[in-house]
């Protein structure tokens, strides 16, 4: 039986166990999922600990997504991102992928949404960084926004000198940003367990898809305005699924069962 899991702190609210045990039960796969809770600081240790024990493979939540570096070979994007959140241990050492960037991509073409043109990120957190370093290396334009602007700043710099052409601004600079822009991305916690939008509803447009990495609620506020303003909608628990559903692909060599791993984390949703 191979062992997957994940390492978090806190990790007891993950709904990966479920969404990859459902491809393994479809593909007739004997693995399991299992959660890791190590202490913050020993990232390091956890990751080689999982390698002694002959864990196949981990994803990587928070706090843990930066610290793991030091004991993975990271992928390019990865590298790029300064973040892991899928380590693969078929190699030594094992290789780190980041797959909240492709779920984002994923996600998107789950959608018919194709990477082209313009996109607005709001947010330069973790979420953000991925979403901008993806988008931007499939050619977009990208426009970083945040409340605290040097972090949009330093983000797009980031993003431009190694991944595409990207810019940072304030949150105030969104509404005439999105005027030209053909996605925009909620990479804030804003609208989290609140009717609250990070975007005033009268910036949105129908030429525009709107990704929001929240998925509780699964429907913000944002979606919701977003969807009576006539623009394309793609909730966060796509985003989960895809970057569950990269990691799965990953790890196995299969194509990962798509639809029985969206139904399983919804139906937990
Ligand atoms: P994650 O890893 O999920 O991206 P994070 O690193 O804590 O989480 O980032 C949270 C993001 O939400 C940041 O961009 C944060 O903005 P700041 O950098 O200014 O803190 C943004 N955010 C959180 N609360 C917000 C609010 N009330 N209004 C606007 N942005 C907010």
């Amino acid at each position: 039986m191979d062992v997957y899991g994940l390492i978090g702190n806190p990790v007891e609210h993950s709904l990966s166990p479920p969404m990859h045990e459902a491809g393994y039960d479809h593909l007739g796969i004997d693995a399991k999922y299992v959660t890791f809770e190590p202490p913050r600081g020993a990232a390091v240790e956890a990751v080689e600990s999982a390698a002694t024990l002959g864990v196949a493979g981990l994803n990587v939540t928070i706090p843990f997504k930066q610290a793991v570096l030091d004991a993975v070979d990271p992928d390019p994007l990865a590298a790029q991102i300064g973040a892991v959140n899928t380590i693969d241990f078929a190699t030594d050492p094992p290789t780190g992928y980041n797959t909240d960037a492709s779920g984002v991509v994923r996600a998107l073409e789950h959608h018919g949404v194709t990477c082209e043109g313009v996109a607005v990120v709001v947010g330069a957190g973790g979420a953000g960084r991925a979403a901008a370093f993806a988008l931007a290396t499939e050619g977009m334009t990208v426009h970083v926004a945040n409340r605290t602007a040097e972090k949009a700043t330093t983000l797009a710099a980031a993003v431009d000198e190694t991944a595409g052409s990207a810019a940072g601004h304030p949150l105030s600079a969104v509404p005439s940003l999105l005027d030209d822009a053909d996605l925009l991305v909620n990479a804030t916690s804003v609208g989290m367990d609140e009717d609250r939008s990070p975007v005033s509803a009268d910036a949105l447009h129908a030429d525009l898809a709107v990704l929001d990495a929240v998925y509780s609620p699964i429907e913000t506020r944002l979606l919701r305005d977003a969807a009576a303003a006539g623009a394309t909608t793609i909730d966060g628990a796509w985003m989960l699924l895809y970057q569950g559903v990269e990691a799965f692909e990953r790890w196995t060599g299969r194509d990962a069962p798509v639809a029985e791993m969206n139904a399983a984390l919804r139906s937990r949703l």
